[in-house]
């Protein structure tokens, strides 16, 4: 991978997502070596990963879950996920969840793309409220700020970064309409 080569930002279907599953674990393994409270502790490991996004991968094949694989040239890089909302009573709301962006490979815009094709996707699946929640002290909040996001408040000690240290969640939500 260079600086130079084309960023592409894909869904994955159901199998091409099982076939990345290594390719996702490391992805999600670097975020919470550097430091992102993400769901998971310092002491989790390979196994732990491969676990969550098989998990994952069952959630494509119901069609609950919209998976995104962004790549420079022809290394995933980074990920994200919109989750359809189940409830009979929000059929219009959809989450976005693990966005994901490989650390030798930020601030170069694939955060940014992976957040315009989910939101593309949601208003293909006419969901037209998305919600999401992101740990207080990462970047991704002046992302999300920058894309049009509102940005509601922080519940302190909602959960753990991966040292053990609190960490207050930031909620958001982005109207459609
Ligand atoms: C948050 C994350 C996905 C951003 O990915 P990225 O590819 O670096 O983001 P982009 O390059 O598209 O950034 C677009 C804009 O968002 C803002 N931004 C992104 N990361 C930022 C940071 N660390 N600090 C401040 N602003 C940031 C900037 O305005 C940036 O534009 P600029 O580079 O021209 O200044 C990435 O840092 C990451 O994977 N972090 C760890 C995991 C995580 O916390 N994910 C969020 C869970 S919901």
């Amino acid at each position: 991978m260079t600086q130079n080569d084309a960023m592409t930002v894909e869904p994955l279907d159901a199998e091409a997502a099982r076939a990345a599953i290594p390719a996702l674990a490391d992805i999600l393994a670097d975020a919470v070596e550097s430091g992102a409270s993400v769901g998971f502790m310092h002491w989790n490991g390979p196994s732990d990963y491969r676990a969550f996004w098989t998990g994952v991968v069952t959630e494509v094949e119901a069609g609950r879950t919209i998976l995104f694989a962004a790549r420079q040239g022809a290394e995933m890089l980074g990920t994200a996920q919109l989750q359809l909302v189940g409830k009979p009573n929000q059929p219009h709301r959809a989450e976005i969840a693990k966005v994901l962006v490989h650390s030798r490979a930020r601030r170069r815009g694939l955060g940014a793309a992976l957040m315009q094709a989910a939101e593309t996707a949601a208003r293909q699946a006419k969901r037209d409220l998305l919600v999401l929640d992101t740990d207080e002290y990462g970047g991704a909040r002046q992302l999300y700020s920058k894309l049009g996001w509102t940005e509601l408040g922080t519940i302190p000690r909602y959960a753990l970064m991966p040292d053990g240290r609190d960490c207050g969640s930031t909620f958001f939500y982005k109207s459609l309409r």
